[in-house]
Order: C-alpha cells, then structure tokens, then sequence
C-alpha cells in the first residue's frame, strides 16, 4: 500500500469514529413522535442502540478493510454502495443515542481496529470469498437486527424505524454480494463469524 493510501484510510478511520456521519436519506421514523419512554425503557433503548451503533461502526471497518485488499473492481463497485448505506445507518443510530440520553461505545476504536484487519484479511482472499464474507455478515445483521425488535422497548416507535430500515438494506447487501458471485461460507467460518459478533454485542450493551 502506498503512503497517499494510508493517509486516506487512516484519515476514513478517525472520521468514522470521531465526526458525525452524514445520511442522504430522511432518518426513518424522524415525522413519528417520541412515544413515552419509561427511565427504565429509555435506558434498555440506548443500552440496544449503542450496540447496533458498534455494529455499524465495525461494518464502515469492515468495509474499509476489504476496499483496501479487494482487486476487482465490480466487487468494488458493489462494496462503495453498501458502505454508502453503512454511513447512513451510522448516522441514524448516533442521532438515536443522543435522543435517547445515551452514549457511544466506549470501545468503538477497538471494535473498528479488530473489524477493520478481519475485512483486510477477507479482502486478501479474492472476490468469492470476501463477497461471501460480506453476505454472511449481513445475513447474520438481519438475524441480529430481527432479536432487536423484538427486545426494544414495545414504545419506542423511533428507534425501530431505524432497525427497520437498517433490516431491509442489509438484506439487500447481502443479495447483491450474492449476485455478484458470492461464495457460501464453511459452517466453521460461519460459526467463528457468530462468536465475534457476540463478543462485541454483549459487550457494547454494557461499555
Ligand atoms: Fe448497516
Ligand atoms: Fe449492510
């Protein structure tokens, strides 16, 4: 990699965890008005929202990763919009945290540093298998994404119109890596895949 490379990706990195993310679209569910939130419920709805705010800053790292080790260009191409999405998924979780009274994960730079190096390795591996990463971690978003809605706060109306939003596009992320070729994972992969993301989930729920 050359230096201009390492500046911009280095530079990508600390924007991601320390400016606050742009989105084109509307933040879904911003015309719903606030349901009334119990301190408890609001709590539980920051406590779900820091996680999924980790969650997405590990999918920028990922992505991140795997634009700097992936060769051909249409995974590429198909990698850049998804990671568009990411950003906005990452602006809309953050807007939620700060309506709710939380806060970020404390640990965001380790989440990213880790998720970060995992893209980099998948991207080393061709196109098939990081297109069949990429699809296999959104897959499992989706399932991740489906135990939050029904954790949420029943109230909270604001917070799963982002989950809502965030499930269909990463089902669609994780279509297109299938259509561009993606290859299936080995259940071993899949189940490692599960492991680290439950690290990072029941952790972030808590720092
Ligand atoms: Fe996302
Ligand atoms: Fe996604």
């Amino acid at each position: 990699m050359d230096i201009d490379r390492l500046i911009v990706t280095f530079d990508r990195g600390l924007r991601t965890l320390f400016a606050p993310a742009q989105t084109l679209r509307p933040v879904p569910g911003e015309a719903l008005s606030n349901g009334q939130l119990s301190e408890r419920a609001r709590q539980e709805a920051a406590a779900l929202m820091r996680v999924n705010h980790a969650g997405e800053i590990c999918a920028q790292a990922l992505y991140q990763g795997q634009a700097v080790t992936a060769r051909d260009v249409r995974a590429k191409a198909a990698l850049e919009q998804a990671a568009r999405e990411e950003t906005e998924h990452l602006a809309w979780t953050e807007r939620r945290i700060e309506e709710l009274g939380g806060r970020k994960s404390l640990l965001n730079p380790f989440w990213y540093a880790g998720s970060f190096a995992m893209g980099a390795a998948a991207g080393l591996l061709g196109d098939r298998w990081n297109l069949g990463f990429l699809a296999e971690t959104e897959r499992q978003v989706v399932e991740h994404l489906e135990g939050h809605l029904q954790r949420l706060p029943p109230d909270d109306v604001k917070s799963r119109a982002v989950l809502e939003q965030m499930k269909t596009d990463e089902a669609r992320h994780a279509t297109s890596a299938l259509e561009e070729g993606a290859a299936v994972l080995p259940e071993p992969a899949r189940v490692a895949m599960r492991l680290a993301s439950r690290v990072m989930t029941r952790t972030a729920f808590w720092l």
